[in-house]
């Protein structure tokens, strides 16, 4: 398995591209089941998942081509409507295809996603709207099989603004003759994205009060031409090692609008960033890094995907920071781990305080998700020495070139497989 061994103390400087969002690439690509006409889509990040879901539209029936960030998706016969449980554990994004599956053959058999490292991710949320619009779902032998002798639209009130969830049931929706309205819904920039996507395909979609989302349902949807929205959480993510390596580095091709509480948070932090229509620099600051308060919630608060990657900034502050994250209830594996590094940090259930030291040191680490890996590399780029983050594997699911772009700013950082004994 690969790793990555840092040589810390590098201050990060230059300019680093982002790339096309992987929570916005996901969701379109599983919305091309919504037609059997062609789409071609651009800007779609080359990662683990992206590839994974890729296998699965291949799996389910789809004549794929992959060049260059722009995906064409073409239909290569009739489609399947089930997915086996290989597929569906390397992702749990994986359990979205069951909305376009259900609209278009009124029925889906899609293994249950289990849990996962940073918490119990139940699917329930999906579920109950499935049978919101006149679904059974019946869960054997670990797969659950949803299926209606006909779809209604309905209202539905979302007990919690699921990210995955709003789209699962979008995508249903917009298949389905009648007008659903979507309630409590998330309002994630990815989502805007989907639904900018699904409008191209003819979908009729209509942001409501409240955000609501008020679906047209239409009988078939069209091919469509689409590039994916920067990716906010790659864009934050080189906003905070840029910070806590106190370099300068201009962050472009990125949406700042879509950062705005980590942009304010990281100016009230001590930090002078310049801010573009679709570039951030943060300038190079040698002065005590302010400890704050942040806790994590669905957008526009604070992104849980950037709550792991801030906590390293924090464990260089001046002071005792506190952590809420109160989107997934075990978010936490990179605490452990940075401690181990010279962090001072103590939690308890969803809550990290974190006293920050002078300098970070050195050690052989393990990331244990995305984001808390990124959080590990930061940590080792501003740590004295060699550091090596096992498990890179974690990492590869959501940053695109990230050696590559890293190494452009100057960081010293290289990929190695012990087992291959190589560099
Ligand atoms: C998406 C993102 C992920 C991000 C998360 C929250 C993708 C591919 N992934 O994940 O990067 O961290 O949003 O912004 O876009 N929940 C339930 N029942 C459900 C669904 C969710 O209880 O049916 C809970 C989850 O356990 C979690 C919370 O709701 O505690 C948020 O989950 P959700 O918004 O659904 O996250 P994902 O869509 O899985």
């Amino acid at each position: 398995m690969d790793r990555f061994l840092i040589r810390g103390g590098k201050k990060l400087h230059g300019t680093v591209h982002i790339s096309g969002s992987k929570n916005a690439a996901l969701p379109i690509l599983v919305a091309t089941l919504l037609t059997d006409e062609k789409c071609i889509l651009h800007r779609v990040p080359n990662l683990r998942d992206v590839r994974t879901t890729l296998k699965i539209l291949e799996y389910l029936g789809k004549k794929i081509t992959y060049q260059n960030n722009t995906v064409t998706i073409e239909a290569n016969g009739q489609l399947k409507n089930d997915l086996p449980y290989e597929l569906v554990k390397q992702m749990r994004a994986s359990f979205w295809v069951a909305g376009p599956l259900l609209a278009r053959f009124k029925e889906a058999q899609i293994p249950l996603p289990g849990g996962c490292a940073i918490g119990v991710r139940p699917v329930d949320i999906h579920l109950k709207g499935f049978e919101k619009l006149g679904a059974s779902c019946e869960t054997q032998a670990g797969n659950v099989l949803i299926r209606a002798e006909k779809l209604v639209p309905a209202k539905i009130v979302l007990r919690f603004p699921s990210v995955g969830a709003t789209q699962n049931l979008l995508m249903c929706a917009c298949l389905i003759e009648g007008e659903t309205v979507l309630e409590n819904v998330a309002k994630e920039p990815e989502i805007d994205d989907v639904i900018s996507f699904l409008t191209k395909m003819g979908a009729r979609i209509r942001i409501g009060e409240k955000g609501n989302l008020i679906v047209q349902g239409v009988k078939t949807l069209h091919g469509a031409e689409h590039t994916v929205v920067a990716d906010r959480i790659e864009s934050g993510s080189f906003m905070l090692a840029a910070a806590a390596t106190r370099g300068d580095v201009t962050v472009a091709d990125c949406v700042p609008e879509h950062n705005a509480i980590l942009l304010e948070d990281l100016q009230e932090a001590g930090f002078t960033l310049t801010v573009g229509k679709d570039s951030v620099r943060v300038h190079a600051y040698d002065g005590e890094i302010k400890p704050l308060r942040i806790c994590t919630a669905p957008y526009p608060g604070f992104a849980t995907d950037l709550q792991a990657p801030w906590m390293t900034l924090m464990t260089l502050c001046t002071g005792t920071a506190e952590v809420d994250e109160a989107v997934f209830e075990n978010r936490f594996m990179h605490a452990p781990e940075l401690v181990r590094m010279g962090a001072q940090i103590s939690t308890e259930k969803s809550l990290a305080r974190v006293t920050g030291v002078k300098k970070l040191s050195a050690a052989h680490v393990q990331s244990s998700d995305l984001r808390g890996g990124f959080a590990l590399v930061i940590a080792g780029l501003c740590a004295e020495g060699e550091t090596e983050v096992e498990r890179v594997y974690h990492i590869d699911r959501g940053y695109e070139k990230l050696e590559e772009k890293l190494t452009a700013l100057g960081a010293d950082i290289r990929r190695y497989n012990p087992d291959k004994n190589e560099f």
